[in-house]
């Protein structure tokens, strides 16, 4: 057989330690498809004494993670995580020296996607991340080969498992938000720091990379607006149960001549949307593509098996000598587009108010709706429990709009700041179409 793909693997956790075994288990079948064995010859992690529970002694061990850029393997796989700090580092000093690089570190990608790529391209090598978006669902290679011929409006979908469990255990128990996070931390479906998942930040790191990968044009990370999962309560997936939803955190990405609109946002997902009905900790992204139509890609997006199933897929694509460049065109052939302008979007949404039990508060809302002109389609209104944010004898007073411009909202919401009949802030999700 002919010469094996040399790894020199970076970080032993959950994903790392999930690669070795991988490799251990699927070696032989791996070597016929890939035309030569993949072996692993060099490792670095923190702490060489750690029991991984596998063996690693058999592998090179390298004290200084950076320095497995210069040891004798032709891919070095990067598996610790962070988006500067080691990672970074380690990125950089193997494709300055020529040699391929598979990652799995969104938050690297979304601020230094576009350099490495640059990097890579200058090299000739690889740099590949399929397991960065939706773990183990071959989403990069449907939008970078799949669906490559098609011109792609908008992608979407469900990126964050951690919020997805949480959504979907909130809507079938019942239970409020902190003590399904409390249990998902337990079950080690969220890190001890949630902020990350729940915030949205996560989701908008993948979300960047499949805008990039897309629509052709440049990584922004910083132009997608995120806001998570915090303030979503039982009560509001009662209500969008009630009217034909389900709420999901998800990351939308269009691109048009209004400019490159990014954002991770809870939605109302109507009852018949596939995304309505991906519980748990599973992934699904869709892509509309002027051709193909719609493609629904999903699985799981976390955990040490589907994660390290997308590493090694990489690694076969290396052996193969198949790949192309990062973001499925050449780095200088990605478009800079500017970021649209959301308040020119135009949408239904749902408003929940928590309010002061007392008259004249329904008429307050309603007028600061009109003045903005927010058409209201329906109103409901509702006892608000303290786990619902609310004092005693608060209320819930939702809102479903009429499709309209999301400025009007805004506007309708900038009026009603700092009204005494408001208890705590308003949430505004929107409504999927
Ligand atoms: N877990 C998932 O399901 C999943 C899914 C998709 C993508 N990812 C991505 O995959 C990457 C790895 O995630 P993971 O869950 O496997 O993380 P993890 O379990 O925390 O493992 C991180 C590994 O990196 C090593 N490490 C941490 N800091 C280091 C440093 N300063 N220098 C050298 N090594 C260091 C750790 O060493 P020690 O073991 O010695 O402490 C550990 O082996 C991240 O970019 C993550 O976003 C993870």
């Amino acid at each position: 057989m002919t010469k094996p793909l040399r790894i020199a693997l970076a970080g032993l956790g959950t994903v790392g330690g999930g690669v070795i075994r991988l490799l251990d288990t699927n070696g032989a079948l791996i070597a016929r498809r890939a035309g030569r064995p993949i072996e692993i010859v060099a490792v670095s992690a923190r702490d060489r004494s750690k029991d991984r529970g596998v063996d690693i002694t058999r592998f090179a061990w390298v004290d200084d993670t950076t320095a497995l850029a210069n040891v004798d393997a032709d891919v070095v796989v990067e598996l610790v995580g962070g988006s500067d700090g080691p990672a970074l580092a380690l990125a950089r000093a193997t494709l300055a020296a020529g040699k391929s690089f598979v990652t799995a570190n969104k938050a690297m990608l979304a601020h230094h996607g576009l350099e490495l790529a640059r990097a890579a391209e200058a090299a000739n090598v690889a740099l590949k991340f399929e397991a960065a978006v939706a773990g183990g669902v071959p989403v990069i290679k449907g939008l970078r080969e799949g669906a490559a011929a098609n011109e792609i409006e908008r992608v979407y979908g469900i990126l964050n498992g951690t919020c997805n469990f949480i959504l979907s255990k909130m809507e079938a128990e019942g239970r409020d938000f902190a003590d399904v996070l409390a249990e998902a931390q337990a079950l080690g479906f969220a890190e001890a720091d949630p902020s990350f998942d729940i915030d949205g930040v996560d989701a908008a790191h993948k979300l960047s990379l499949l805008a990039s990968l897309a629509f052709g044009t440049q990584p922004a990370f910083a132009d997608v607006a995120a806001s998570g999962i915090r303030h979503v309560l039982t009560a509001d997936i009662a209500e969008a149960a009630s009217l034909g939803y389900r709420v999901r955190l998800l990351g939308l990405a269009e691109s048009g001549p209004a400019g490159l609109f990014q954002r991770v946002h809870p939605h109302l997902v109507p009852i018949d949307h596939p995304l309505a009905h991906v519980t748990g900790a599973t992934n699904a992204v869709v892509a509309e593509g002027n051709f193909v139509g719609r493609l629904l890609f999903q699985g799981p997006g976390a955990g040490d098996g589907p994660t390290a199933s997308a590493v090694v897929a990489d690694l076969i694509d290396i052996a193969r000598g198949e790949f192309g460049p990062a973001f499925a065109m050449p780095a200088a052939a990605l478009i800079e587009q500017a970021p649209a302008d959301s308040g020119e979007r135009r949408g239904r949404a749902y408003v929940r108010f928590t309010v002061a039990d007392r008259v004249g508060v329904l008429a307050e809302i309603a007028a600061a709706m009109r003045d903005a002109g927010v058409s209201i389609e329906s109103l409901m209104q509702r006892g608000a429990s303290h786990d619902e944010g609310g004092a005693d004898g608060s209320v819930l007073v939702a809102i479903v709009t009429h499709e309209g411009p999301e400025r009007s909202v805004a506007q309708a919401l900038e009026r009603l700041r700092g009204s005494q009949s408001l208890v705590g802030q308003p949430l505004w999700m929107h409504i999927l179409a």
